[in-house]
């Protein structure tokens, strides 16, 4: 690299912001125009590159650092979750990775508490039936919903995301039950007046189950038709944190049998596609993966990973490194 100026490939469209700050740094590859590149054709241009910056729709292992090459220095996924990129294989090779937690924190709880109240107050369905043009009047058995206030919300997953929904949840009346792999420190549960609770209790217990933990191997189908079977007849399930995490055909058979009362859900396990059992039912609510799909967020998103490349690339500690 001495006396060249870095590579920096950037696999998808970022904002403005973020492509000016990488300039800085080195010379940056973007795909013009924007379009989803294959895996063979990311190889290829990732090579030679001494930085990366990537989005959950690429994944970032072994084949991708080798076919980078040993000069690759950092892959900076604009995501917090960082299931498309194998961390050990890249530490091995001595690639540091980053994510952009903190950012997308309101964002993201924005849109799972929009999701619940989509689902249980049935906007989406409202809406369908004055787009179909359907008749309708006002009266008073009319499209009735679920009221939240007084509910409990069960949060999977009390990190960053989870905190920020339950605080939401706080303000429209709920009360909070968590459950996850550890418990939140006490002045977390005090804060948000949150009890934690064993999952299968949690499950039993919540009118709405929200999912806020990370995509990993121990996560993957964490619910599944035993989980849906064990939940309320009358309760919803949010998932806005990634598909996987739940049995998708599962969940279109619950929700078709009444087994559970209705879903909202910004992520799909197998993106873009969803369950085409899902798509006919009106008790769910859906989003394309919009959980972080502001303007704002998006800027601080990207801005964050660029400097995290900047920082890799001067040797310094990037802001927010992912610890294998
Ligand atoms: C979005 O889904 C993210 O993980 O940031």
């Amino acid at each position: 690299m001495t006396g060249t100026r870095p590579r920096i490939v950037v696999s998808r469209w970022i904002p403005d912001d973020a492509v000016a700050l990488l300039r800085e740094a080195g010379d940056v590859w973007l795909p013009q125009p924007d379009r989803a590149l294959p895996a063979a054709e990311l190889h290829e241009v990732v090579a030679g590159a001494d930085a990366a910056v990537v989005t959950l729709s690429e994944h970032a292992g072994a084949a991708f650092a080798d076919a980078a090459g040993p000069q690759l220095k950092v892959v900076a996924n604009v995501a917090v979750g960082y299931d498309n990129i194998d961390v050990p294989a890249l530490a091995e090779r001595g690639i540091t990775v980053t994510n952009t937690p903190g950012v997308l924190t309101d964002a993201t709880a924005d849109i799972a508490f929009g999701l619940l109240l989509s689902v249980t107050r049935r906007l989406g369905e409202g809406e369908r039936l004055l787009r179909s043009r359907t008749p309708w009047s006002f009266h008073l058995g009319f499209m009735l919903g679920s009221g939240v206030q007084g509910k409990t919300l069960g949060i999977v997953g009390l990190g960053q995301i989870g905190r920020a929904m339950a605080t939401r949840a706080r303000a429209f009346g709920m009360s909070i039950v968590y459950t996850g792999r550890r418990r939140a420190p006490a002045e977390v549960e005090a804060d948000l007046d949150a009890t934690y609770l064993p999952q299968d209790e949690l499950l039993a217990t919540a009118d709405v189950v929200s999912l806020h933990c990370p995509l990993t191997s121990e996560t993957r189908h964490l619910i599944d038709a035993e989980a849906l079977a064990a939940m309320k007849p009358t309760a919803f399930l949010v998932n806005t944190t990634r598909g996987p995490v739940v049995d998708e055909a599962a969940l279109a058979e619950a929700l078709r049998e009444g087994t559970i009362a209705g879903a909202g859900l910004d992520v799909f396990e197998h993106e873009p596609d969803v369950h085409p059992g899902l798509l006919d039912l009106d008790n769910v609510a859906m989003a394309p993966h919009l959980g972080s799909a502001t303007v704002e967020t998006r800027t601080a998103m990207a801005t964050l990973a660029a400097r995290n490349v900047l920082a890799v690339l001067a040797g310094e500690t990037p802001l927010t490194e992912v610890t294998p």
